[in-house]
């Protein structure tokens, strides 16, 4: 797998709680590259957390500095690379993203993305009244745009061993 890659990057895309970051961290292990995550990555430019971002400059900002970012990163290939939900969806960093190597949907069901989104509190885009309600209408609008990556992979087995091994195949 690591010889298929060349010098292109492996990129991890899908909806928060897909297991982008723990499956991507796996994954760059067994290849042997250097593993980065996107909103991490954000985080650390603008020395302000996601939620930090999103309440001072709103999301429009917030996609403007992600797609620069992306664009970055992608440069220094072979990675793997986790992105923010909402980064294939913006048609900038999706350009992006499809020029800079291998994008993988990590696909799941609604009730496993929200069990593991559940347990941490971090998602500005899930501060609704009814933030599972939320995540089913994301869920429905970006499925369509989330085909579009190169290969889809099923989260049948919610371990990120699992998934791994499945990515990686
Ligand atoms: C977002 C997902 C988050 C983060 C931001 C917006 C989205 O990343 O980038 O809160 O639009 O789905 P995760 O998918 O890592 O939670």
């Amino acid at each position: 797998a690591r010889a298929a890659l060349g010098s292109r990057n492996l990129i991890l895309v899908g909806l928060m709680g897909a297991g982008k970051s723990s499956v991507g961290r796996l994954v760059a292990q067994q290849l042997g590259v250097p593993f980065v995550d996107s909103d991490i990555e954000i985080e650390r430019v603008s020395r302000m957390t996601i939620t930090e971002l999103f309440a001072a400059y709103g999301e429009e900002e917030f996609r403007a500095l992600e797609a620069r970012v992306m664009k970055r990163l992608l440069k220094g290939g072979p990675r793997v690379v986790s992105t923010g939900g909402g980064a294939f969806i913006n048609a900038r960093t999706r350009k992006h993203i499809k020029k800079g190597g291998l994008s993988i949907w990590l696909k799941a069901d609604l009730d496993v993305l929200w069990d593991r989104v559940n347990k941490r509190d971090t998602r500005p885009l899930l501060k609704t009244e009814n933030p599972k309600q939320t995540l089913e209408n994301l869920m429905n609008a970006r499925y369509p745009v989330y085909a579009e990556a190169d290969l889809t992979v099923l989260s049948r087995d919610v371990r990120k061993e699992v998934m791994a091994d499945e990515v990686l195949r």
